[in-house]
């Protein structure tokens, strides 16, 4: 199968998955959900999803089965994404081409309603078709990569660096951590469900540290010179945040140089993992010429 066609297919399918994820009944809050709906569903481009679904598909398991924890991840995203966006961090009116979840439903509301997606996301990942010890593995990992050794150290370091001078190395650990972990995560949760042995997984978590890496530089890039209709969030955030990115630390053509090293050393990775896959190659070059 074609990468675009593959693509395609496990987009829909998380899609779907997330439509009956989070849904409103009697028992739960109406407006909370609405608000999970409204930054969950309809938009986003479905690449962690769909690392969690292809790595377990490489490493031999049924894709299908890992959909729970593709929706999962999806949700954790979505719920960063929402405090990402709020006034006490970056001030972003707009996500995914609509006003940003706080603007929409109030600060405390969008607050909970990340709180709620987090929350939920663990028991929803436990759904997951697999041996149950890479169930509870996967949940682990999931705490471990979207914590404080993971997105949200990384999103305090981004926090703490604003209108100060960092040095290389911090600037790194922030990206690495801040985006990257939660793609290593999902290329390592698709393997570990997938019933992939321990160098199978580090060769996932080896990918996609460099695509994770690369993603971050290329969103600091199109932050400078991307167009904001197609991006569907604010340009120019960054800068007036006094935010520290590869595109100011570097400039925007050393950040691309550096950004097509990481890809080319994905690329390399992938002949590791399987030789005959398209899929990582397509999705590897979609991401290097993305401007979305
Ligand atoms: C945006 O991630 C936040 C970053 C980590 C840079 P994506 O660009 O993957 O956002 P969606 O899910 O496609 O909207
Ligand atoms: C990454 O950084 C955000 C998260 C880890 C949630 P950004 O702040 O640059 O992401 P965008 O540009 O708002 O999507
Ligand atoms: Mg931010
Ligand atoms: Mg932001
Ligand atoms: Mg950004």
């Amino acid at each position: 199968m074609k990468y675009e066609e593959k693509f395609a297919l496990y987009r829909n399918a998380a899609e779907e998955e997330l439509e009956k994820s989070v849904v409103t009944d009697e028992k739960r809050c109406g407006g909370l959900i609405e608000a999970m709906r409204y930054s969950l569903l309809g938009g986003g481009k479905r690449i962690r999803a769909a690392l969690v679904l292809e790595f377990c598909d490489i490493y031999g398991g049924a894709w299908k089965n890992a959909l729970p924890a593709a929706a999962a991840i999806e949700m954790i995203h979505a719920y960063s994404l929402i405090h990402d966006d709020m006034p006490c961090m970056d001030n972003d009116d707009f996500r995914r081409g609509k006003p940003s979840c706080h603007k929409k439903f109030g600060e405390a509301e969008a607050l909970l309603a990340g709180d709620a997606l987090l929350t939920y996301a663990f028991g929803y990942a436990a759904k997951s078709k697999a041996n149950p010890e890479n169930i509870v593995r996967a949940l682990k990992e999931m705490s471990e990569f979207a914590g404080c050794d993971g997105m949200c150290g990384g999103q305090y370091i981004d926090l703490e660096s604003e209108g100060k001078n960092i040095d290389e190395a911090t600037l790194e650990t922030m990206h690495r951590l801040k985006t990257g972990a939660m793609i290593r995560l999902s290329g390592r949760i698709g393997a570990i469900l997938g019933g992939a042995n321990e160098l199978e997984i580090e060769r996932a978590d080896r990918y996609c540290a460099k695509i994770g890496l690369a993603f971050q530089i290329t969103d600091d890039i199109l932050d400078v010179i991307g167009d904001e209709k197609l991006l569907g969030k604010p340009v120019k955030s960054d800068s007036s945040n006094d935010k520290k990115t590869y595109a100011s630390f570097y400039g925007i053509e050393a950040a691309k140089k550096m950004a097509d090293e990481l890809f080319c050393e994905a690329k390399s990775i992938i002949t590791e993992i399987d030789p005959k896959d398209d899929f990582l190659m397509g999705l590897t070059e979609f991401l290097e010429s993305r401007n979305h």
